[in-house]
């Protein structure tokens, strides 16, 4: 299977698998509409490929990560339905549709967000798993979504709107938190249900974390320089918002060049695990040459 056949099997496994959440639920069913109006809106389903990817490389059963993959898409889509509000980014379209809060109301969009934060944890809790794993990733994935991960990296991200005294230090530590934790989370979570070695489990949350950095640079060059029918969302949106971002720092040139310096130290720490991970280095070269 070559690499763009993997991951859309690995899409296609979890939205069946969130489908089948969604429907075990019972709910208003305005939010559900709206829950399922994100959810089911495509994506790339980057966090759960990254998960799958780790199962894969350590020879374990997709199933194994069932739960935590769609929990994980779940967190991801709460977050971009409230990045995505007027009080924050204020944004019209994702993933080629209305905002959530456009095509229903800020009060059900806040609330479709909550109910898939809070469900995604419950998800979670059900995986057949033995309960000390769950608790591990339970601990690990509420540590990367909360206020020392991606809330915590939203607020300094709004905080730096505007400020032109913001360092390249001070912005990786907020790409680091806002988008890398939970991309972070997505490997350690694979490498916790593979049961990995723990020199293993490191490395992988070392290159998770410099492809997080990586992936929200390459998230920022496209708010430049993408293709608004290919990424499905506003270009122009961090410069009208003015958002302290790589380009606007460095220029183009110099997101780019930051860009690949996260990929080879990315791509260094791959190297160093105990097995070879083509689907990893594969999912690397993807996040950076996205065009989507
Ligand atoms: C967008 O995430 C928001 C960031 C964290 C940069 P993705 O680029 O993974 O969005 P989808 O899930 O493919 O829509
Ligand atoms: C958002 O970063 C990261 C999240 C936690 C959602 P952005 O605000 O740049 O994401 P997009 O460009 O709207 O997807
Ligand atoms: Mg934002
Ligand atoms: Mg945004
Ligand atoms: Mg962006």
């Amino acid at each position: 299977m070559n690499r763009l056949n993997d991951l859309e099997t690995w899409k296609e496994v979890v939205e069946q698998a969130m489908h089948e959440c969604m429907q075990q639920t019972d709910m208003p069913s305005r939010l559900r509409e709206s829950m399922t109006y994100s959810l089911e809106a495509g994506g790339k389903r980057i966090r759960p490929a990254l998960l799958y990817a780790v199962l894969e490389t350590y020879g374990v059963p997709l199933d194994r990560g069932r739960e935590a993959a769609v929990a994980l898409e779940m967190v991801h889509t709460y977050s971009l339905i409230h990045d995505d509000l007027p009080a924050m980014d204020d944004d019209d379209v994702r993933r080629g549709r209305p905002t959530n809060h456009r095509r229903f109301d800020e009060a059900t969009a806040i609330l479709a967000g909550d109910a898939l934060l809070t469900d995604a944890f419950r998800v979670l809790t059900e995986a057949p798993l033995p309960a000390e794993r769950i608790v591990e990733l339970v601990r690990a994935f509420s540590t990367a979504a909360g206020s020392q991960g991606m809330v915590g990296g939203q607020l300094d991200d709004m905080l730096a709107e505007n400020q032109p005294g913001v360092t390249q230090h001070a912005l990786q530590s907020i790409h680091e938190r806002k988008t890398g934790a939970l991309l972070v989370y997505a490997l350690e979570a694979g490498a916790i249900l593979a049961e990995a070695p723990l020199a293993d489990r490191d490395l992988l949350k070392r290159f998770g974390h410099h492809l997080g950095i990586a992936f929200q640079i390459q998230d920022d060059i496209l708010d430049v320089e993408g293709d608004e029918a290919l990424i499905g969302k506003r270009v122009g949106s961090d410069e009208e918002n003015e958002k302290t971002t790589y380009p606007k720092l460095l220029g183009l040139d110099g997101a780019k060049s930051a860009l690949e310096e996260e990929v080879g130290a990315a791509t260094a720490a791959l190297s160093r695990l105990s097995v070879k991970a083509p689907r990893l280095e594969e999912l690397l070269s993807f996040v950076v040459k996205r065009n989507h």
